[in-house]
């Protein structure tokens, strides 16, 4: 059998399979940011497609963090029921998930929150509206909002927490020297730009225990010109490497790296797969924690091979399962072929427009079989 299909554990947590659902965030939540039926029902058809792991969208710590409309919520106790009916729902189908907590930071939308976003600096000119540097007050609350948010994913049942700290999200803006221009502890050397991380790491831990377990998504790369370099990621690896990290899901890029975003289009050729294996390779070098790697991943065959040559432990996707949720089904069926996911993002664009996400080329086709 395939090394894919190998049961493995990761601090506890079973997985039938190497496959993780990325983080998707759909616009499929209420707006107060609880869980709808069409959100659960989406969840429910990845656990049934056979997927190991299901990392929930990014769901915001604090009203303030939020980053667009219909957003996944984990700044309340009032929050849990829904979250525990979601988490029950994909419990029933034998799936695993793991709910992704995030701080959007400079990159909160102020007409969903309704403040001034907070950032590490304000980057004057960068945004239409203005950002507000974060005092060590600020840093303290958003630590302790973190804290508290994972508990509450603890508290409704799901299997895990990732740490979104990826893709110029808060925790991302603090590693890059492109977005933190601070001179006080958080600003400067990597290892300062790390402390956010490394502080909101050990809030999680210890309000949810060793045993539970914690992720962390982070950028290789912000790949644009002065952003956070792979050296430095590798760094920031280890550093979570010593304080006890689970699993780490290697991405890349900023939203303002434009075609070496983390969203890359255009995925069809097999060369243009798993766009950050490279970084992968370099942290795997250094950094011997279970690697999750996500972007571009479209061949059962390109998933196979980065596994056996110890390029990643686990393979993450995000697009191809808005295609085919059922995918890791098919293809343990045997039908090997590759993901039909063209990478257009236009599922991306039908989220933004409110009508929550779906594959459109797919319903394209769908009503009209002569188009490709
Ligand atoms: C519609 C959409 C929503 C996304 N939302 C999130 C998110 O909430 N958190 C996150 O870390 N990444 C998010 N991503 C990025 C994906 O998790 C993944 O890193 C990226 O799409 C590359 O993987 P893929 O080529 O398999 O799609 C999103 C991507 C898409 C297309």
């Amino acid at each position: 059998m395939t090394i894919l299909f190998s049961e493995t554990k990761i601090n506890g947590m079973s997985l039938s399979n190497r496959f993780v659902r990325s983080a998707t965030w759909s616009g499929m939540a209420a707006q107060d940011g609880s869980p709808t039926p069409q959100l659960v029902d989406l969840l429910m058809k990845l656990a049934q497609g056979g997927v190991g792991m299901i990392i929930t969208g990014h769901a915001y710590i604090r009203k303030d963090g939020q980053a667009g409309p219909n957003q996944l919520g984990a700044y309340s106790d009032k929050l849990i029921p829904g979250l525990l009916d979601l988490v029950q729902t994909v419990h029933d189908q034998g799936g695993k998930i793991v709910l992704q907590v995030s701080h959007a930071g400079f990159f909160a939308n102020p007409n969903v929150t309704g403040t001034i976003p907070i950032a590490p600096s304000t980057m004057e000119g960068m945004a239409k509206a203005p950002r507000k540097e974060m005092t060590h007050q600020d840093i303290r609350e958003v630590i302790e909002g973190f804290g508290a948010a994972a508990m509450r994913a603890r508290e409704a049942g799901f299997d895990g927490v990732q740490i979104h700290a990826a893709h110029g999200y808060l925790l991302s803006q603090f590693f890059s020297p492109k977005l933190n221009h601070r001179t006080d502890e958080y600003g400067g050397i990597i290892g300062n730009r790390a402390r956010l991380l490394l502080e909101v790491f050990r809030a999680i831990r210890g309000t949810v225990g060793r045993d539970y377990p914690l992720l962390v998504k982070m950028n290789s790369q912000d790949f644009v010109d002065g952003g956070l370099v792979l050296e430095d990621s590798i760094q920031v690896g280890l550093m979570l490497e010593d304080e006890g990290i689970d699993a780490i899901e290697l991405s890349g890029g900023l939203p303002i790296s434009k075609e070496l975003g983390s969203i890359r289009k255009g995925i069809v050729a097999e060369g243009r797969e798993a766009y950050f294996r490279d970084e992968a390779r370099a942290f795997r070098d250094t950094v011997s924690v279970p690697l999750i790697l996500v972007g571009g991943i479209r061949s059962f065959q390109v998933a196979e091979r980065l596994v056996k040559e110890g390029v990643a432990d686990y393979l993450s996707m995000s697009r191809p399962f808005i295609r085919e949720p059922d995918l890791i089904n098919r293809w343990k069926a045997g039908d090997l072929r590759k993901s039909t996911c063209v990478s257009g993002n236009s599922c991306l664009t039908a989220a933004m427009r409110g009508e929550g996400i779906y594959c459109v080329t797919g319903k394209r086709q769908q009503n009209n079989p002569e188009v490709i």
